[in-house]
């Protein structure tokens, strides 16, 4: 398959390119510089150009806090730009598969979410990316993914480690949960979905679940540090408060993958090690 990824500077964007060309497709890698998707005319140019089979677009406005005082750029890269993929995509024949996240949930289930559950964001970010789902269109694949660690990324797994190192503070929140997930395992089922064509919402996360404390935990015990250095606080504690609510529950059941009979990613604490010991040696 020809394959036009977007956002492909970014944490996600930068594994999926990688898994796609590993297993032998033709791959444009267009970053932001290369193609803003916000732009119309851009878009329809570029996948006009390139007539790939698929796009998976990895592009988003993903700074949380910042959305909520920048709701124009948030709908405008998170839902507005997808209508543009859609109707590029439509145009030219291809396939489009849409990354989006778990902040659509309230957080105010006591269970794990699972596709057919009712998105109901708090936050501006959770709510453009909801819109955005709603603009992909039906006949492409929605891949709902949750608290993503990467090489190429700023995230959690870099966040401990580096604070561990300089000796700081290791102080996370007990009071949110989800499920940690590994943009390579990701990326490997968004291959499969795409290569098949899958029309729907699938929620794609490693299996198991960690409040961000037990999480920070696991990091530190991956990286043969001492767990102990890690406290709890609650949200309500965090200084300064952040801008955006997080749901306090975002587990999210990969029902789809297994009603389709798809592996679905594994534990994460073995794609965890991996990363700790890629990024400490
Ligand atoms: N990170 C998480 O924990 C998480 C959790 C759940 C779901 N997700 C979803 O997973 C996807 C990938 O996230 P990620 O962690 O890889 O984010 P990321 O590292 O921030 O990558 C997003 C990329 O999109 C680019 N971008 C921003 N605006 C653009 C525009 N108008 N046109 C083209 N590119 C644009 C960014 O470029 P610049 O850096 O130059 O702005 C960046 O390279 C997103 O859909 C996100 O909502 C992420």
């Amino acid at each position: 398959m020809k394959v036009l990824v977007t956002g492909a500077a970014g944490q996600l964007g930068r594994d999926v390119a990688e898994r796609f060309a590993a297993s032998g497709h033709e791959i444009v890698a267009a970053s932001r510089q290369d193609l803003d998707i916000s732009q119309r005319g851009q878009v329809l140019g570029v996948v006009g150009a390139v007539q790939p089979d698929t796009v998976v677009n990895c592009a988003a406005y993903t700074a949380v806090d910042a959305c909520e005082t920048d709701a124009e750029r948030a709908y405008g890269v998170n839902a507005w730009a997808v209508r543009h993929l859609a109707e590029a995509t439509r145009r030219f024949g291809g396939h489009l598969c849409h990354v989006s996240t778990d902040y659509v949930f309230s957080g105010e289930k006591a269970e794990p979410y699972h596709e057919w559950d009712r998105p109901d964001p708090r936050s501006v970010y959770g709510a453009s990316k909801r819109a955005g789902e709603q603009e992909a269109g039906h006949d492409a694949t929605v891949v709902r993914t949750s608290w993503l660690c990467g090489r190429h990324g700023t995230n959690m797994v870099g966040t401990v480690l580096r604070l561990a190192a300089e000796g700081g503070s290791l102080r996370f929140v007990s009071d949110q949960r989800g499920s940690p997930s590994f943009t390579p395992d990701v990326a490997t089922v968004i291959e499969r979905l795409c290569v098949d064509r899958r029309p729907g919402l699938y929620h794609v996360t490693n299996q198991g679940e960690a409040s961000w404390y037990e999480f920070a935990r696991e990091v530190m015990v991956a990286a043969g540090l001492d767990p102990e250095r890690v406290e709890p606080i609650t949200t309500a504690e965090l200084v300064p408060p952040r801008a955006a609510p997080r749901p306090a529950n975002s587990v999210l059941e990969n029902r789809a993958l297994a009603l389709a009979d798809i592996a679905r990613p594994g534990d994460y604490r073995a794609p965890l090690a991996r990363l700790v010991s890629e990024l400490i040696n």
